[in-house]
């Protein structure tokens, strides 16, 4: 019995066994119906999310979709990007479930491009997941004026730069989520990670005051801080795959390494109205590691 069934079947007596049994539908269309009444349907939202070639990014598209939205990837890899909004649409059978578009986050007029494209494609926007990040760690001694920049253009200045553009989108809209991607670096202090750190602590409390700026127009915006997640941001720490999954990682209270799907099911909560009165919050997605 499909779970709109099951609800259904609570509140009322059903078709008494004299009636002609409805008609099957088919597999698609019996899961869209299911996820009709859910509070994660996203059927008829529209959602950017950037940093979506590869690894979280990627995950967060593939479950938006898979929840009904229309998703605009966007990302400065261009060849996985495209590929993996074809593969959206055939694994959706909505050939226009995805687009991809290619984009600098710390680029304002890039910016401007992906929200025209999203409108005037879709005919609205509803969620942004600020994903796209760039990951360089160095003792605080050794870090170069250069590193600190770039990632401060692409891990903080780019985040605002994308609520800023939103805004007017998701106002028109009556509302609105964004998920700004921090990590457990932006928690608490690591070493090595002076500017990394910074950035992320930095998108936390950028969080915070924007969440208080939008609320009053029905827009959320909220932080998500990943633990150690198996992405090819990692990859050349942990080993990557396998190795990084199985491998004992001692000073994870969970003893493994999270997947791109652990962050992304937060995610699809946040982007959805599952969260409705949830805004200006903080979530760490890290098997524990910020409950030490
Ligand atoms: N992997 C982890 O362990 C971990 C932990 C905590 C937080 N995070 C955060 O999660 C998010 C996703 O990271 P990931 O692990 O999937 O990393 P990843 O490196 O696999 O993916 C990041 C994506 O962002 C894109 N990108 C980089 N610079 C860009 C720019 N200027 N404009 C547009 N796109 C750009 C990259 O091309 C890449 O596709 C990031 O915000 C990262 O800081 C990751």
């Amino acid at each position: 019995m499909s779970g709109a069934a099951r609800r259904r079947s609570a509140s009322s007596p059903g078709p008494s066994p004299h009636e002609p049994a409805p008609p099957e539908l088919p597999a698609d269309r019996a899961d869209r119906a299911d996820r009709a009444d859910s509070p994660y349907d996203l059927n008829g939202r529209v959602a950017v999310v950037t940093g979506a070639a590869r690894g979280q990014g990627a995950a967060h598209a593939r479950i938006l979709a898979a929840a009904g939205a229309s998703v605009v990837l966007t990302d400065v890899q261009e060849a996985d990007g495209a590929e993996l909004a074809a593969a959206i649409g055939t694994a959706t059978r909505r050939t226009d479930a995805a687009l991809f578009v290619r984009q600098d986050v710390s680029r304002a007029a890039d910016w401007d491009r992906v929200v025209a494209t999203a409108t005037e494609r879709y005919g609205r926007l509803d969620v942004l997941v600020n994903n796209a990040a760039l990951w360089h760690t160095a003792p605080v001694g050794e870090e170069s004026e250069e590193w600190f920049r770039t990632l401060l253009d692409v891990n903080l200045l780019g985040p605002f730069l994308g609520v800023r553009a939103v805004l007017p989108a998701m106002r028109e809209a009556g509302g609105g989520s964004v998920v700004n991607i921090s990590s457990t670096a932006g928690l608490a202090g690591i070493p090595g990670h002076a500017a990394y750190g910074a950035t992320k602590f930095g998108l936390r409390g950028m969080t915070r005051s924007a969440a208080l700026d939008v609320a009053a127009d029905g827009v959320r915006v909220n932080t998500v801080h990943p633990g150690m997640i198996d992405t090819p941001m990692i990859a050349g720490v942990t080993g990557g795959g396998e190795r990084a999954r199985e491998r004992a990682y001692p000073n994870v209270p969970m003893r493994r390494i999270g997947t791109p799907e652990d962050v992304a099911r937060m995610v699809l909560f946040l982007a959805s109205d599952a969260s409705s009165y949830v805004t200006g919050a903080e979530f760490a997605v890290d098997g524990g590691l910020a409950a030490r």
